[in-house]
């Protein structure tokens, strides 16, 4: 699987950190209740691994990361925090390769359904539906666009460390049914003056609403708002 983080790791953890402020209480509030083991999808570097943890106390983690670049800062994360050296296995397949518990108490999937192209969204309803355990739940959040529009460029972290601040800025074009491309732009400045840009651009498959109730439904699984964009997924006969 290519790494589509390996040049802008070094950045999307850091720029990522202050969304979590926003994500972290829904996410902690759709799983109260849940016990493990808790499959993290796309850990990233670990910012809701870490939610999931304090969540669900002394609950197994599984957080999947297929980025060997993410997967470093992931590893370091956990490895650095006592809370999470014991209980959090870190595996570095994408989510349809990893070999997963047999039963998931809770699977969570922030920032990441856009990677999975419908075909493999299928493929984790499915695994929900089977997998699920009694009292289980999913947690899932969607961003936009929820279709293939284009989506003017903003800034989207402004981050300061050091003499340093690095800026992200994105910008999506349509891509064919269903999926959009998108541009991002790091620029780096030190002491105010631009040092050094990066530019990569990525495949992301967009998903409304609408489109997932359908989609979940017809696996026996059933969405429901946490707060705008967060979904806690149960099964219907939950
Ligand atoms: C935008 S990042 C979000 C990281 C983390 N969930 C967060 O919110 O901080 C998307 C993550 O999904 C991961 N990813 C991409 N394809 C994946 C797959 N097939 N299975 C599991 N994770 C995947 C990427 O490597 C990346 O870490």
């Amino acid at each position: 699987m290519a790494d589509q983080y390996e040049r802008s790791a070094e950045f999307v953890d850091v720029m990522i950190a202050p969304h979590w402020a926003a994500l972290g209480p829904p996410l902690a509030k759709a799983l109260r209740g849940v016990t493990g083991p808790v499959v993290d999808v796309g850990a990233g570097g670990g910012h809701g691994t870490r939610v999931i943890a304090e969540a669900v106390p002394a609950a197994e983690i599984v957080a999947v990361e297929p980025s060997p670049a993410l997967r470093s800062v992931l590893l370091t994360r956990v490895h650095e925090s006592a809370a999470l050296r014991d209980r959090v296995t870190v595996l570095p397949e994408g989510l349809l390769e990893a070999k997963l518990p047999q039963r998931l108490g809770a699977v969570v999937a922030m920032n990441v359904i856009g990677h999975f192209d419908p075909a493999a969204r299928q493929e984790i309803w499915a695994l929900l539906g089977e997998r699920l355990a009694p009292g289980g739940r999913a947690v899932l959040n969607l961003q936009p666009p929820a279709e293939p529009v284009a989506v003017p460029e903003s800034r989207m972290a402004d981050v300061r460390i050091g003499r340093r601040r690095y800026e992200g800025w994105a910008r999506a074009e349509p891509a064919g049914p269903g999926r959009i491309t998108w541009h991002m732009t790091y620029r780096t400045y030190h002491d105010d003056r631009l040092a050094d840009e990066l530019q990569v651009a990525y495949d992301w498959w967009v998903l409304s609403e609408q489109r997932l109730k359908v989609e979940l439904d017809g696996h026996g699984l059933v969405p429901a708002l946490v707060e705008p964009g967060v979904y806690a997924v149960d099964r219907g006969d939950a």
